[in-house]
């Protein structure tokens, strides 16, 4: 393998991609060599994403998508194979949170909003994209889940989302368990806090400061952070792996007492 990185020839379609992760997933894979589907359901922001991915000589395009709604999924999927003849990754990114809430303080909407988008969509989009490689005779394929590393590490007021990553970590595992007979890898990515619309409220608020303190990097994440670690699982150069849960935390989750 002379350029285990490279994307040339690869579709990638990554959900939530409006912003955040998910908009700067789109062009560092496109910069790779990568054809990009870029979904979720403020279309504008994501035609001015594909917009500046095209100007910079590279392939995206858009697709609106809810992950709350079955039919924009198949949609979606159905988009990409449409466009490309193959979808060779498949990132689950959208995600929201329900504010600083317990467990004691959410409601039943709370509940739905945050597990339906953050869980039920990456097990049902992930389901659709298994029908449709083997509709489409595709020889296998590549799922990456955007977890957390509040899937295994406790905090306090940000219940849903917790449990919710702990979910799609335990099912990033399961199923790469059963999606190995049909030569799809399930890996996951599990950034520390990076500033974006989901973790803006904990990080500028009074207590980032110290909340900063227990990160033995002594920072928090900046998006390019990220770069290795998401071309490592959408690339070959990750060929021998699934069922991996990929932390970049700047070493959060393993701080000292
Ligand atoms: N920021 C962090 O510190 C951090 C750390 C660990 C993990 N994460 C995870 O990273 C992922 C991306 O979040 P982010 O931090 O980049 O925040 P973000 O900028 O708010 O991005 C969230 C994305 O999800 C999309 N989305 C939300 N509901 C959707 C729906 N029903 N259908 C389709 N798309 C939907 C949003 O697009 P629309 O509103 O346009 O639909 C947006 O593009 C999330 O899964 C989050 O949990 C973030």
């Amino acid at each position: 393998m002379d350029q285990p990185f490279d994307l040339q020839g690869k579709v990638v379609a990554i959900t939530g991609a409006s912003s955040g992760f998910g908009s700067h997933f789109a062009g560092v894979l496109a910069a790779a060599g990568a054809k990009v589907v870029l979904g979720a359901r403020r279309v504008d922001k994501l035609e001015a994403r594909v917009e500046e991915i095209k100007q910079a000589g590279f392939e995206a395009q858009a697709c609106a998508l809810d992950v709350r709604e079955k039919d924009s999924i198949s949609q979606f999927i159905n988009h990409a194979f449409e466009q490309y003849g193959r979808l060779d990754v498949l990132i689950n990114n959208a995600g929201v949170e329900s504010g600083a809430k317990t467990y004691a303080m959410i409601d039943e909407d709370d509940w739905d909003f945050v597990l339906d988008t953050n869980l039920k969509s990456a097990w049902l989009t992930s389901k659709i994209y298994t029908e449709q490689i083997g509709a489409h005779k595709q020889s296998g394929g590549n799922i990456i889940m955007i977890s957390s590393i509040t899937d295994t590490r406790t905090i306090k007021g940000q219940f849903p989302y917790a449990v919710s990553k702990g979910g799609l970590t335990r099912m990033t595992e399961v199923m790469a368990l059963e999606a190995a007979r049909y030569n799809i890898r399930v890996n996951a990515l599990a950034p520390g806090y990076i500033l974006t619309d989901v973790s803006r409220l904990l990080l500028e608020s009074d207590g980032a400061g110290e909340f900063v303190k227990g990160i033995p990097m002594r920072r928090f994440g900046d998006f390019d952070d990220l770069d290795g670690p998401i071309l490592l699982l959408a690339s070959d150069a990750s060929k021998y792996m699934t069922g991996s849960i990929l932390t970049v935390d700047g070493g959060h989750v393993c701080a000292s007492l």
